[in-house]
């Protein structure tokens, strides 16, 4: 193989270095084009285009691999913890078991939030959206905790920011669906584990306590652990470009949790839900959607199927399936819209049409019905995958911040208009 790539242009030949990772993955660096030869590249959408040199996360879209700081995701799901896969994405090796308790405890003492933060949210209507609230409430993180403002934190500062974050983030999602329907906030109990600790204070109610049932504590775990963190996705991608302008930690996971609001991003699980929901309105008829869904003329698109690097299948769904299948079973939940779900996997997995256009089930279509099928209201989803996410947006911002990457900044072709005078209004 060789060490450079070539450019001719205008002639002239141009020759780049071969950057060769880990696992085999190649690139051109281009670091010095535009200096060299006055030319950029052009690739909407970043389809191409390596950001960074991460030791994150490796996934392989064609094989359906994805792997946090090596270990499959797979194993991590089946033998490790939500908070343990948290200290290995951010920290980059798995915890001793006096680590992890060390962390596990940092976290319990953090998970109270300032109680003037309760102001802001009773500034908020019922109907505001639980992602805007989260998104806003993160970001006055930054007005409790000043000093996280400060780009020059120590390592031991940067931590307890971290720490903060982690602890906090459950409160205020839990808090931003209690405020959705009016009711009164629930306290963190530190007893409690990290996933218990957030069902608990979504669903406690002051005249009872929530049962803690540990087949949702399981399944809540592998969901979270599966979303914990994707390489360079959308708002993992926000949270780095606006680190990179030395913004806190606070700031940038604000901006990443906008980010995965999108539908076409972490709002995608909200959608799929909504999508079964609309089928069951319209009579139940997955046929005739299926049918919508093919004819290039019909608005109607299926949603929770395919996925942007996965080639073939989405290694998460795999496991996600197997969890559904058990927490529906386990909590004998008979919902309408999961058979629909069903006939539509059913066609995914083997419909020419779909198995062509490799539009198998992903992730999305299957956390959304673990998640109803744990109670979780639909418009909350989406606080969901941010909560998976959490350690991985944390992960990645601190490694940009320790690489000392430069601030980033795209270039464009521009297309507009070329120079011209200004034209007085009496001319126009
Ligand atoms: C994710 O996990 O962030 C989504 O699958 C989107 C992506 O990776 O592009």
């Amino acid at each position: 193989m060789s060490d450079f790539a070539e450019i001719i242009l205008d002639g002239k030949s141009y020759k780049m270095p071969i950057v060769v990772g880990t696992e085999d993955e190649k690139a051109i660096d281009i670091n010095n084009l535009r200096s060299e030869s006055g030319y950029i590249t052009l690739d909407s959408g970043y389809k191409n285009t390596g950001a960074t040199e991460s030791a994150i996360t490796f996934l392989d879209g064609e094989e359906g691999i994805l792997r946090y700081r090596g270990y499959p995701i797979e194993q991590l799901a089946e033998q490790s913890s939500f908070i343990e896969v948290a200290y290995l994405l951010i920290y980059g090796k798995l915890p001793t078991e006096e680590e992890l308790e060390v962390f596990t405890n940092e976290i319990k003492i953090h998970t109270l939030v300032n109680e003037d933060m309760r102001k802001i949210l009773d500034g908020f209507p019922s109907t505001a959206h639980p992602m805007g609230i989260l998104s806003a409430l993160i970001s006055s993180l930054t007005a409790f905790y000043p000093e996280s403002l400060n780009p020059n934190q120590s390592k031991d500062e940067v931590n307890l920011t971290i720490i903060r974050l982690m602890a906090k983030l459950p409160t205020i999602a839990a808090w931003s669906y209690k405020n959705s329907i009016g009711h009164p906030v629930n306290y963190p109990k530190n007893k409690l584990d990290y996933c218990s600790n957030f069902l608990h204070m979504m669903f406690a109610y002051p005249t009872e306590d929530y049962q803690i049932d540990p087949v949702v504590v399981k399944a809540l775990n592998k969901l979270l652990i599966l979303h914990a963190d994707h390489e360079q996705n959308c708002s993992t991608s926000t949270v780095r470009l606006v680190g990179s302008a030395n913004a806190s930690l606070y700031s940038s996971v604000s901006a990443g949790i906008s980010a995965l609001w999108g539908p076409l991003h972490g709002g995608a699980n909200q959608a799929v839900i909504e999508m079964l929901e609309q089928i069951k309105a319209d009579g139940g008829d997955s046929k005739k959607f299926i049918a919508k869904a093919k004819d290039k003329d019909d608005p109607f698109r299926l949603m929770g199927f395919g996925h942007r690097v996965y080639k073939n299948f989405d290694p998460r769904a795999t496991i996600i399936k197997k969890a559904a299948d058990e927490v529906l079973t386990a909590l004998g939940v008979n919902d309408p819209i999961l058979d629909i779900a069903k006939e539509l996997e059913e066609a995914a997995l083997t419909d020419q049409y779909f198995v062509d256009r490799k539009l198998y089930p992903n992730v999305d279509f299957y956390s959304g019905i673990i998640y109803r099928a744990l109670g979780i209201p639909t418009d909350m989803f989406t606080v969901m995958f941010a909560l998976g996410r959490l350690p991985g947006w944390i992960a990645q911002w601190k490694e940009m911040r320790e690489q000392k990457e430069p601030i980033g900044r795209p270039r464009q072709v521009y297309v507009g208009e070329k120079e011209r005078n200004y034209i007085p209004m009496n001319q126009r």
